[in-house]
C-alpha cells in the first residue's frame, strides 16, 4: 500500500512544472563575457527573498527603475533625496555589482515643480545643469555611467517637443552631455531610447545627430537600445543590423530594458509554443549581440527580473516578456538566453 502511495506520488509530482525548463537554472553573469544587468526596485530587493536571490544570482549590474528619476532625487527645488540611493549602493558594491544610473534628462519622471517651473531660458539651463552636476556629484566614482538623455526624438526623427527643448532650444541635448562631462569625466555617457533597434528614420536621425555633437567635441560614449521587443518585431536581422551601425560608429552599445512581450501578429498569444517563440528570440537576440566586438559591448539589461514586476504586466498581464515566470521560476526565454550566451548551435 505504502509503494503505490510513494509511486502514485512520484507520478503526480512529475506533472508539477518544473523550475528549469530544458537548463540548468546557472549564474547568467558567469556565463556571459560582459555584464548582464536587470531594472531594479531596491524595497522588493530588501523585502522579497524570491525577489533578491534571483537578483544577486543572476547579475551583475543594476539600472534602477525609478530611484534615480529626477522626480525621486529632487522632489522639491535643491531638496535632494539620495539616502535610499546610497543604500542600494553599499549593498552592491559588497556583491560587486555595477550600477548603472538611469536617467537624467527624460520628459517623464519629473517632480511637479520641475514641469511647472516658469522662467527664462538661461533659469531653465541653470535647473538642468544643477540637477545633472549635483546627481552626478554625489554618486561621483560610485555610479560610472549614466543615460543622460532618454527618448529625445519621436519615431519620425524630429526632436520631442518635451519641456527641455521647449524652455532651452534644441542645443539642451549638447548642454546636457557637456554638464555631465564637466562633472565626471571618466563616466561613461550614454543617449538612451527606443525603437532604435529599427532601421528607420529615428534610429537615423539619433546616429547622425550624435555624430555630430561628437564632432563638436561634445563626450558621448554610448547609445542604449532599450529594446522593447515582440515575438515577431522587428525582425532578427533588422536588430542585429541596427546593433552593428551603432558599434561601427563607434559608440558602446547597451540592450539597455530589454523584454519580449508576448504579441505576434499585434495580438498577445500564451501557451507553450508562445513560450518556445520567446526562447527562440531571446537566444538570437544575444547571439547577436555577441558578434559584436568585445570593446563595444557595454552589457544587456533585461527590464524586471520576473514577468511580475515587469513594467509591462502592470498594463497588461499577458505581456510575460522576461525571463522568470511570475512565482520566479525560470521560463524556456531563460534557456534561450543562456543558449545565446554559450552560442550553442540549433
Ligand atoms: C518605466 C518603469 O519601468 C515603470 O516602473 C515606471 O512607472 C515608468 O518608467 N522607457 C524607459 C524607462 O526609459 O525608464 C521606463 O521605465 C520604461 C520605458
Amino acid at each position: 500500500m505504502r509503494k503505490f502511495f510513494v509511486t502514485g506520488l512520484l507520478f503526480l509530482c512529475s506533472f508539477i512544472p518544473k523550475n528549469n525548463p530544458g537548463c540548468n537554472e546557472t549564474k547568467l553573469y558567469q556565463i556571459a563575457k560582459f555584464p548582464i544587468g536587470v531594472a531594479l526596485d531596491p524595497e522588493k530587493l530588501m523585502k522579497d527573498e524570491n525577489y533578491w536571490k534571483i537578483a544577486v544570482n543572476q547579475f551583475n549590474s543594476f539600472t534602477p527603475e525609478i530611484l534615480l528619476k529626477p522626480k525621486f532625487l529632487q522632489p522639491s527645488r535643491a531638496q535632494f533625496e539620495f539616502s535610499e540611493m546610497d543604500q542600494l549602493l553599499t549593498y552592491c558594491e559588497k556583491y560587486n555589482i555595477r550600477v548603472h544610473g538611469h536617467t537624467l534628462i527624460w520628459h517623464k519622471g519629473l517632480p511637479a515643480w520641475m514641469e511647472k517651473f516658469k522662467g527664462s531660458r538661461q533659469d531653465w539651463e541653470q535647473l538642468m545643469k544643477d540637477h545633472i552636476q549635483s546627481v552626478i556629484k554625489h554618486f561621483k566614482g560610485r555610479i560610472k555611467s549614466w543615460d543622460v538623455v532618454n527618448e529625445a526624438f519621436n519615431d519620425d526623427g524630429t526632436l520631442r517637443k518635451n519641456i527641455w527643448l521647449k524652455n532651452i532650444g534644441e542645443d539642451y541635448i549638447e548642454k546636457a552631455f557637456t554638464y555631465a562631462t564637466e562633472m565626471d569625466k571618466d563616466a561613461k555617457l550614454f543617449y538612451n531610447d527606443y525603437s532604435l533597434e529599427v532601421n528607420g528614420p529615428k534610429q537615423k536621425a539619433v546616429l547622425k545627430y550624435l555624430q555630430d555633437l561628437r564632432s563638436k567635441g561634445v563626450k558621448i560614449d554610448g547609445i542604449g537600445m532599450q529594446m522593447h521587443v515582440r515575438l515577431d518585431y522587428p525582425d532578427i536581422t533588422e536588430i542585429n543590423k541596427s546593433a552593428r551601425k551603432i558599434h561601427e560608429a563607434g559608440f558602446l552599445v547597451h540592450y539597455s530594458e530589454l523584454d519580449v512581450s508576448l504579441i505576434q501578429k499585434g495580438i498577445f498569444t500564451s501557451g507553450a509554443r508562445a513560450l518556445e517563440r520567446q526562447k527562440e528570440r531571446m537566444k538570437d537576440i544575444v547571439k547577436g549581440y555577441m558578434e559584436l566586438s568585445e570593446v563595444s559591448r557595454f552589457g544587456i539589461t533585461l527590464w524586471g527580473v520576473s514577468d511580475n514586476d515587469s513594467w509591462l504586466s502592470e498594463q497588461n498581464g499577458r505581456a510575460r516578456p522576461v525571463l522568470f515566470d511570475s512565482r520566479y521560476r525560470t521560463k524556456p526565454a531563460y534557456c534561450g538566453f543562456l543558449e545565446g550566451l554559450e552560442n550553442k548551435p540549433k
